[in-house]
């Protein structure tokens, strides 16, 4: 058994670490005002392979496995929650399901261009009548020679308002439930295909999350992931692979919460000495430390688990992502009553960190569906 990380993965995160603390740290407070999508970040990431952290390089990747691309989420999302999400939902949501279940023509086409920064990727899962309950979705695509025609409305997309290239699921046969489910990649410019509504978020505010629209879409028969009816499948197997990066995100919120936290801690005086030295602080920042490497210790081993080939990790990924959301949220209200009134304020990162930590409950599966899906693996 060993806990280190390889010499690879090592210098990722010390490479990642001091570009996302240098270049994307300082703009986290902006962008959480503004609402701007971080362009110029994610070109420079681009250029550190870090929008194709899994993608082979014959592709335009940089071709590391997965506990490494984990890491690189974890330090993003300390120095921006915003960047982290934009980044993982480029990574594991649309270029993993294109590099698992496409055609070689298709991953030549899609991943170089996602690998570089020219386009961004989302994932039209999420519809307004269907979250948890995947198989609820009502969107449809109808063959017609050699086009789907795609037809619905996604709903809480990440990336959608910027995103040039989608991988969307919609219903090939209703009559055959969840496996009447298909995936296609769609590309933005495509007539009938349209941005809705930007959803005004409580935190992660700079993810350009919006409704997507497709009004007859044509998309080219070939641009089907899998065979028809696979996409439910298709669906799971991805997002087996994207909570471990929202669980490595979640860490990465909390990390930076500990960190405001004990530099916090060191500067407030009371009573006529700094805060770190009350017991009631130091019991706060030691539960804050041990959850949060409790945490990351699931993240990884997740990781390892796909990286070893395990078929099924489903279980693991759902522990690493609800434990590691669970203690966000917990580790960012922590850093904010250690902060007292000043938490509370926009002037200090601990209040956006702690608005940033909600959304980790929620999307890609809430916590209540990782608690199914790791029982589901038990019981059945
Ligand atoms: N891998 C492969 N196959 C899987 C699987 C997995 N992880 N999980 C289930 N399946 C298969 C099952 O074996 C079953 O196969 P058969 O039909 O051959 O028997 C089939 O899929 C149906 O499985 P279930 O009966 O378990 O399906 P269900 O309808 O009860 O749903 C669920 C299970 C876990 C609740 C699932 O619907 C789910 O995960 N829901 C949450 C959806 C979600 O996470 N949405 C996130 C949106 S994306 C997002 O949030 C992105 C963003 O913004 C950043």
């Amino acid at each position: 058994m060993n806990f280190d990380l390889t010499s690879d993965q090592k210098m990722l995160q010390d490479q990642v670490r001091k570009f996302a603390q240098t270049e994307l740290a300082p703009l986290a407070p902006e962008i959480d005002k503004s609402g701007e999508f971080p362009w110029p970040s994610l070109k420079k990431m681009a250029k550190l392979g870090l929008l194709g952290v899994i993608v082979p390089e014959k592709y335009g990747g940089s071709g590391f496995d997965f506990v490494s691309l984990a890491i690189a989420i974890e330090e993003i999302s300390r120095a921006c929650a915003s960047t982290g999400v934009i980044v993982a939902v480029n990574n594991s949501l649309t270029t993993y399901p294109i590099l698992e279940f496409s055609s070689e023509e298709l991953k030549k086409k899609y991943l170089p261009q996602l690998c570089s920064g020219e386009k961004i990727g989302a994932f039209g899962l999420t519809e307004p009548n269907a979250g948890s309950d995947v198989a609820a979705m009502e969107s449809t695509a109808r063959l017609e020679g050699d086009h789907y025609i795609v037809n619905g409305t996604k709903r809480f997309i990440t990336n959608g308002g910027e995103a040039g290239i989608y991988v969307v699921f919609a219903y090939t046969n209703r009559d055959l439930k969840h496996k009447g489910i298909s995936a296609f990649v769609v590309e933005r410019d495509t007539p009938g295909f349209s941005v809705g509504k930007h959803e005004d978020l409580m935190g992660i505010r700079a993810t350009a999350n919006c409704e997507l629209m497709f009004e007859d879409v044509k998309v080219p028969k070939e641009n089907l992931l899998g065979k028809e009816g696979d996409g439910f499948k298709i669906c799971m197997n991805t997002l087996d692979v994207s909570r471990i990066d929202i669980g490595a995100q979640a860490v990465g919120i909390a990390q930076a919460a500990l960190d405001e936290a004990v530099r916090y801690s060191k500067e407030r005086k009371a009573f006529g000495q700094p805060i770190c030295n009350f017991e009631m602080i130091e019991a706060l920042i030691a539960e804050m430390a041990t959850e949060i490497q409790a945490a990351r210790l699931l993240v990884h081993y997740a990781g390892f688990c796909k990286d070893k080939g395990m078929q099924k990790f489903s279980k693991e990924a759902a522990m690493s992502k609800y434990y590691a959301s669970d203690i966000a949220v917990d580790v960012t209200r922590k850093a904010v009553q250690i902060h007292g009134g000043y938490g509370y304020s926009k002037e200090y990162a601990v209040e956006r960190l702690y608005r940033d930590a909600k959304i980790l409950e929620l999307y890609e599966g809430t916590s209540e569906i990782q608690k199914i899906v790791i029982a589901r693996e038990l019981t059945r």
